[in-house]
């Protein structure tokens, strides 16, 4: 092993088009189904890791935005480490300092840049060099979601038959069809139930099983409308995919309700706007910020349009992203 030293890297996060809510093992983060998604252009978390060949007891530093982080979140960031002490076979505690180029809170989940930036750094810090589909398994292990963060553009996470087959590919390049997601922010109020937790209630919606049994089917339609760049079907696959993971939110128990009335409206008015020829599409995540997806032409008319619904803040837009990255060395 060569000796350990800082590395930074980068990695943006991603809007999954085919949902992934439910884990078949949880503490493996197996999902229940495949998913597909596409990383965010400009919206990007910066890590940087150095191992401490001094420290081999304590606890990891974890600054987050420029404040240290301690309990959950810094237990979250531990035990990931944990992997890769693992891997590199040495027990240094971390230096971890991280950053998000969008506010938190706006809508945008920041676990998936989080983990693939984390993965990414860490394990070049400890001198690893791994391939891109381990990098992914191993990010996944931090997020689910941050799998899909290492590799470029739209991608498919598969789901696998365990942990060494559960990881994320590309299925085209970034430049292969300029979609845009412009995120309508209704609210900026912190989820009050976070995904890890909402994974382990899917299986108590007696849609889930109905919804993951239909999802190859839905990966298919989405793949192909990704490769004709087929904006009608991808529509209409997205949407229904979107309304269907949070079915099953709203059934599980106890419920999930991650909508306000301005989604809903939102969500009316972009199908309406599709009707009338804007090629436009919504999908939610867990929160209430609504991702509307256009071709690139329509997007500037989009995000007009929604800055002037009422109940909508703000509205940002990203296009399709490239893979996590090393940072140049200091
Ligand atoms: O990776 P997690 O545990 O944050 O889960 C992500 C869940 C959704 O964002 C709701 C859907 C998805 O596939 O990204």
């Amino acid at each position: 092993m060569t000796s350990p030293r800082p590395c930074s890297a980068f990695a943006h996060p991603n809007i999954a088009l085919v949902k992934y809510w439910g884990n078949r093992d949880d503490a493996l983060r197996l999902p229940a189904n495949g998913s597909i998604s596409v990383n965010l252009a400009g919206l990007e978390t910066r890590t940087r890791v150095t191992w401490d060949e001094r420290r081999v007891t304590g606890e990891d530093i974890f600054t987050l935005n420029g404040s240290p982080v301690s309990g959950s979140g810094l237990k979250r960031v531990s035990e990931f480490l944990d992997l890769v002490r693992h891997m590199a076979g040495f027990d240094f505690r971390a230096d971890v300092v991280s950053a998000n180029n969008f506010p938190t809170g706006a809508g945008i989940a920041s676990s998936a840049s989080a983990f693939g930036a984390l993965a990414l750094a860490a394990t070049h810090a400890a001198g690893l060099d791994l391939a891109e589909a381990d990098l992914s398994r191993l990010a996944r292990r931090g997020s689910g979601s941050a799998c899909r963060s290492v590799p470029g553009g739209f991608v498919e996470w598969l789901a696998g038959s365990g942990d060494m087959d559960s990881f994320a590919v590309s299925l085209a390049p970034p430049e292969h069809w300029p979609l845009v997601d412009c995120l309508a922010i209704v609210s900026s109020e912190h989820k009050p139930t976070g995904s890890t937790e909402g994974h382990t209630l899917a299986p108590t919606s007696i849609l889930q099983s109905a919804r993951v049994a239909d999802a190859e089917h839905r990966l298919d339609a989405c793949r192909t409308a990704i490769r004709q760049r087929d904006f009608q079907s991808l529509a209409d696959g997205i949407e229904l995919d979107s309304n269907l993971m949070h079915a099953v939110m709203m059934t599980s128990s106890p419920p999930l309700f991650y909508w306000l009335e301005t989604s809903l409206s939102v969500m009316r008015t972009v199908v309406e706007w599709r009707r009338k020829g804007l090629p436009a599409a919504y999908t939610m995540d867990a929160g209430p910020n609504i991702h509307v997806i256009c071709e690139a032409d329509s997007a500037a008319e989009a995000a007009r349009l929604l800055a002037g619904i009422p109940g909508v803040r703000e509205v940002r837009q990203a296009g399709v992203g490239g893979p996590a990255r090393l940072a140049a060395p200091d």
